[in-house]
């Protein structure tokens, strides 16, 4: 018998992704956790021979809106199905001319100005400060970024998201400063995700969808939700065949991650073991 670790792949997916087609022995499970109850049940299944389990983000019916997203539940109920690696599926806005509605990106940094959501599992009794200063894995984004590329779709390797609150869209004033500070995407549910991976050692990607160019461009409107959907409805199948590819790249005996994502807390925690 194999003691290797095995493969289990996670996907929280966003507006527009609700699924993964072909999942055999297809199962929705009920989890409850510390931190409530996440998002919605999780799909669970193989694809390929990898173990795969499936969050829809904001919930079936899109129940959630960015700000009240269960992410702690979220990442620890998907960590106690044995989730290794998760790919975040989600739609952004853009701030550069050369990434347009339509292509991906695989986001390689954040700017975080999230301020209404629980970014930690720890605090009183326990206390630990991972670092985020490469906060996705290289691993993860390089196989996305391939797997993207062999769907067909314009990709983009690396980027930094702004995480904004919402659930409004940014002000005029607000797009030019985002885009001046150097990021390229702008979303609102990438953090404290991507945090919360960390801490819970599970290698973390994310795949962001350009759906618009938020509101700085001079040609464009004001981002409007029927343009984002549209967008979204044109693009699912390119993210369903993008992820349905991650099986065949990432295989099913899982190495050690490369950048140390599954170690995060080997040397972050505070609090002494016995106190
Ligand atoms: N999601 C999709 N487009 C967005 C935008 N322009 N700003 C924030 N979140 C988004």
């Amino acid at each position: 018998m194999s003691t290797q670790p095995e493969t289990m792949i996670g996907v929280i997916g966003g507006s527009g992704v609700y699924q993964i087609d072909g999942l055999q022995d297809a199962e929705w499970v009920g989890i409850d956790t510390p931190w409530g109850a996440p998002s919605d049940k999780i799909l669970t299944g193989t694809l390929d021979g990898v173990a795969m389990a499936f969050l829809p983000r904001h919930g079936r019916g899109h129940v959630h809106s960015p700000s009240t997203v269960p992410y702690r539940a979220n990442i620890d109920a998907l960590k106690r199905l044995g989730v290794t690696d998760l790919f975040s599926v989600s739609a952004c806005g853009s701030f550069r001319e050369d990434k347009a509605p339509g292509d991906f990106v695989i986001v390689d940094q954040f700017i975080d100005r999230t301020f209404a959501r629980d970014k930690s599992f720890f605090g009183t009794g326990c206390v630990a400060h991972v670092s985020v200063a490469h906060p996705t894995c290289a691993r993860l984004g390089d196989l996305a970024f391939e797997a993207a590329q062999a769907q067909g779709v314009t990709v983009h390797k690396g980027g930094t998201y702004l995480a904004m609150e919402g659930p409004q869209f940014s002000s005029v004033a607000e797009s030019k400063m985002y885009r001046a500070w150097g990021c390229d995407v702008i979303g609102m549910t990438n953090m404290p995700e991507a945090k919360l991976a960390r801490e819970a050692e599970i290698c973390y990607a994310s795949i962001a969808m350009i759906t618009d160019f938020d509101s700085w461009h001079p040609d464009h409107g004001a981002v409007e939700i029927t343009d984002i959907i549209a967008t979204l409805g044109a693009n699912s199948a390119n993210a369903k065949g993008t992820v349905a590819r991650l099986p065949q790249a990432l295989g099913r005996t899982r190495a050690p991650c490369p950048c140390g994502c599954d170690r995060a807390l080997e040397f972050a925690l505070m609090t002494a073991p016995d106190t």
